[in-house]
């Protein structure tokens, strides 16, 4: 049987394109700024994003963490949404590593946050008050659907923020998946907020790594933090050589992962016993309720592991299928018919 693994774009592996061009890599020290690999795709990726600069860091997280601690002191609050990677699924880095508090202000269905509700959570100039001194968005959504933000709905809240003296941060771990939603220049997208991180590992399917952009001074201090929490790596081209190819050949190509997941929900929305509604799903990520009646979420994907469809991120009634490079059209009415076999036998079993 064929596992259908839709648990993250993250289990996506090198092409054969990636490998070669890791072998092929040259390379120096980064830690030095010297590895002409690792400047070359900080080139192409100032150029995508439109930013001044760029650093290459292990993961999203780190990226995340180390934009945080670039952009903060000691005792400062971070302003982000009620469904944040960074709050949720980041082992509570900012507070830990930085010291900084975090405040969170409602995500709505689209993973948008209100600028209104952004300017009331701003802190006075008191003695009471720790200093705010970020605002955070994250585009695409994961908890939220995998949604887009565009332009205007990141300006909104850029404008509060920079009107207050405030950076905005993106955490764009999949910003190449709201690019390409949205058939619009990912520099254009992004016009409007200060730094934006991504992921090469996920959606783009290199190996390892993200990328952190952003002003020049702010990519320096980035590149102090990024020393600081152990992330300088020394001969990273051989990694950078694999996100070159991510960049060069593998963001148009996210349509048709966007395609698939619409095929997916379309496929579920006629099975009894689970809830999906195909209009709540913009780009690579499909959320799916399961209906009390059927049975708990856990024995739901237990039960999806045995027929061989992975999953990951269950609880609270429903669990996420994520599509990506190594899923195609068939996969994934493979994995509808072995879902709906699963719901039928449940509902049966009641
Ligand atoms: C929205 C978002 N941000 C950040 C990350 C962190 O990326 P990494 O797992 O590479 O640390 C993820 C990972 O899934 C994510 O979905």
């Amino acid at each position: 049987m064929k596992v259908i693994d839709l648990r993250s774009d993250t289990v996506t592996t090198p092409t054969e394109a990636m490998r070669k061009a890791m072998y092929d890599a040259e390379v120096g020290d980064d830690n030095a700024h010297e590895d002409p690999t690792v400047n070359h795709l900080e080139d192409l990726v100032c150029a995508l994003l439109g930013k001044e600069a760029a650093i290459l860091t292990a993961s999203g997280t780190m990226s995340n963490l180390v934009a945080a601690l670039a952009h903060t002191n000691r005792g400062d609050e971070v302003i982000m949404g009620s469904k944040a990677h960074m709050f949720w699924n980041e082992a509570g880095g900012v507070s830990t590593l930085g010291g900084v508090q975090v405040q969170l202000v409602p995500n709505d269905k689209g993973g948008r946050i209100d600028p209104a509700d952004v300017e009331a959570a701003i802190r006075p100039d008191d003695v009471h008050a720790p200093r705010t001194s970020l605002v955070c968005l994250e585009n695409t959504h994961n908890q939220c659907n995998g949604s887009v933000l565009t332009n205007e709905d990141m300006k909104a809240v850029a404008d509060v923020a920079h009107a207050h003296g405030l950076p905005v941060h993106v955490d764009g771990a999949r910003i190449f998946n709201a690019a390409v939603a949205l058939e619009m220049p990912a520099h254009e997208l992004c016009k409007d907020v200060d730094d934006v991180g991504f992921c090469l590992s996920k959606g783009l399917s290199a190996p390892v790594g993200s990328m952190l952009c952003g002003s020049a001074d702010f990519i320096e201090e980035a590149r102090r933090w990024r020393k600081i929490v152990g992330g300088s790596m020394r001969q990273a081209g051989v990694i950078a050589a694999a996100g070159v190819v991510a960049v060069e050949t593998m963001i148009d190509r996210m349509v048709e992962d966007h395609a698939h997941a619409r095929r997916l929900a379309e496929g579920l929305s006629h099975i009894p016993g689970i809830n999906v509604d195909p209009d709540d799903f913009q780009t690579n990520i499909v959320f799916v309720g399961v209906d009390p009646n059927t049975g708990s979420t856990e024995e739901f994907t237990d039960r999806m592991k045995e027929e061989g469809v992975l999953t990951a991120y269950r609880g609270g009634g429903r669990f996420r299928l994520v599509t990506h490079r190594e899923v195609g059209a068939e996969d994934i009415d493979t994995a509808v018919d072995r879902i709906a076999k699963v719901a039928s036998e449940m509902r049966n079993a009641r």
